[in-house]
């Protein structure tokens, strides 16, 4: 299949779903878990992305976030986010589930953006349960929720469950989709990685943008290697 083949394809599409991961936001200078540059070869997920590392050393664990918001905070979209948002406006139904905890999908101008992952820019209290969004740079370390308990991020770290809301519409849109769009991530990380495979099982053709080969290459319709930047405005685009 050649990439023209598989634009008609999109183009076709009545109900889109799609899948993004760190590999979107690289372009945008926001550094991606795994391979060489990848934030897991220079910091240990255990020491900063696990409850028990909260309660051990909660001011360790907001550093490493506070750096990453203020990272994310100097990010611009990139032509790839540009490129589904832009998509958005042209076909009737369409989902982006992102594993990304940037917002930079939303900075596009997406607007049916699923976070399974959370959002940095989210607040949780660690007793309470109340959330809330605060985009401060830096943010006070460690705050605290007005009842007085510390907050924690508002992602999914390491050994919990994500969000039910957000992860039932995902699961929704990888049942009802004609095409689903694989991009920029390593699919390594479950239940996310899984939706491929549940899109192609309820028979969405799976398209596939990446750097690189990854583990779900071989199960996918077609798998485009390349920048997203560079890959999605063809595929995607209008005109
Ligand atoms: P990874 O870092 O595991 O994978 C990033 C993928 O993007 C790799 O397959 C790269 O080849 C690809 N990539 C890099 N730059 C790219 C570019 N410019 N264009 C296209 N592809 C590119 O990131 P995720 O798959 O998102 O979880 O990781 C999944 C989860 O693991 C994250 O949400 C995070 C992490 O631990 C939590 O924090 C819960």
């Amino acid at each position: 299949m050649s990439l023209e083949q598989a634009r008609a394809l999109v183009q076709r599409a009545s109900s889109i779903a799609i899948l993004t991961g760190a590999g979107i936001s690289a372009e945008s200078g926001i550094p991606t878990f795994r391979g060489a540059a990848g934030l897991w070869k220079q910091f240990r997920p255990e020491d900063l992305a696990t409850p028990q590392a909260f309660r051990r050393d909660p001011n360790v664990v907001w550093e490493w976030y506070d750096w990453r918001r203020s990272q994310i905070d100097q990010a611009a979209p990139n032509a790839g986010h540009l490129a589904l948002a832009d998509l958005e406006r042209r076909v009737p139904s369409l989902a982006l589930v992102t594993q990304n905890v940037d917002g930079l999908h939303q900075k596009a101008g997406s607007r049916s953006v699923i976070e399974v992952h959370g959002s940095i820019w989210a607040l949780r209290c660690s007793q309470c349960e109340r959330s809330w969004v605060d985009r401060s740079v830096p943010l006070p370390l460690v705050p605290h929720c007005a009842c007085g308990a510390m907050a924690r991020p508002g992602v999914v770290w390491f050994g919990e469950q994500l969000p039910r809301e957000p992860w039932l519409a995902a699961e929704k849109a990888a049942v009802g989709c004609d095409v689903f769009l694989v991009v920029g991530t390593s699919a390594a990380v479950y239940p996310a990685a899984g939706l491929a495979d549940t899109a192609r099982s309820a028979g969405a053709k799976v398209i596939e943008v990446n750097l690189d080969k990854t583990g779900i290459s071989d199960m996918v319709y077609f798998s485009l290697i390349g920048l997203a930047g560079d890959i999605l405005p063809k595929l995607v685009g209008g005109g």
